[in-house]
């Protein structure tokens, strides 16, 4: 598969299949991954791959986390609130993804089922935590945790894989260092679910919208 190919192919995945995922296929994804740039070559990023007997651990933690109701607890700062284009795009993505999925706008239980189902990975036996040493520049190590997650994302699917970033996630990062054995000075930054597609779910066809070119680029 061509770059351009992977790249507009690509779409966040939203229900797996159950089969794992071959742990020398993660391997060779960040093998390419590995060579993405970062702010002074400083290569911030450290990996663990949560699968099997951890990943259900850890969505059967999460999901007890939520139904305490307790907030989300992140090392990363995460957005609040956002200026309104952006808030628009944020909202017509949850619309058209419940439109496809036929989740009614007053349907709270199939909502919260979808809810839940983010902290359960979506049914993906997998999910990759990228972490940096709390001692670095959040914003610098950020930028590179990105680089290399989205690389991760395409070279997945060059291997007919799918994956989601989550940032629902790493809400609770005291259980994900605790269950992963991951320091307690580091930093959970994201996490990307990994898995096989579900063929025919209406949540793993689900593409969303873009911005074009127009509205986005200028020359000066
Ligand atoms: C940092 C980050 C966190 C995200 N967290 C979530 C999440 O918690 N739940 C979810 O369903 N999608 C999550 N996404 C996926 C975005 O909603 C998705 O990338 C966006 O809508 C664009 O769609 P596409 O990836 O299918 O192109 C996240 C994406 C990023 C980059």
């Amino acid at each position: 598969m061509e770059l351009n190919e992977a790249v507009r192919g690509r779409r966040s995945i939203r229900a797996f299949l159950p089969d794992s995922v071959p742990r020398e296929l993660i391997i060779k994804i960040v093998d390419v991954a590995r060579w993405v740039p970062s702010w002074g070559n400083t290569q911030p990023w450290e990996i663990v791959v949560a699968d099997g007997g951890k990943a259900k651990q850890l969505t059967e933690e999460f999901v007890a986390e939520v139904q305490k109701g307790n907030p989300p607890r992140p090392d990363i700062t995460m957005p609040l609130d956002y200026p309104e284009a952006h808030k628009k795009r944020y909202m017509d993505l949850g619309r058209s993804l419940f439109s496809l999925m036929g989740v009614e706008r007053g349907d709270n239980a199939a909502r919260m089922k979808h809810y839940l189902s983010m902290y359960q990975f979506f049914g993906a036996p997998a999910c990759m935590y990228f972490t940096i040493d709390g001692g670095l520049n959040e914003p610098y190590a950020c930028l590179d945790i990105g680089s290399i997650g989205t690389t991760i994302c395409h070279a997945a699917w060059q291997e007919g894989l799918g994956t989601v970033y989550l940032a629902c996630s790493m809400h609770y990062p005291d259980i994900i260092k605790q269950a992963l054995s991951i320091p307690e000075n580091k930093k959970v930054v994201i996490g990307i679910a990994i898995g096989y597609p579900h063929p025919d779910a209406p949540a793993s066809l689900f593409r969303s919208a873009r911005e074009p070119v127009e509205a986005i680029l200028r020359f000066a």
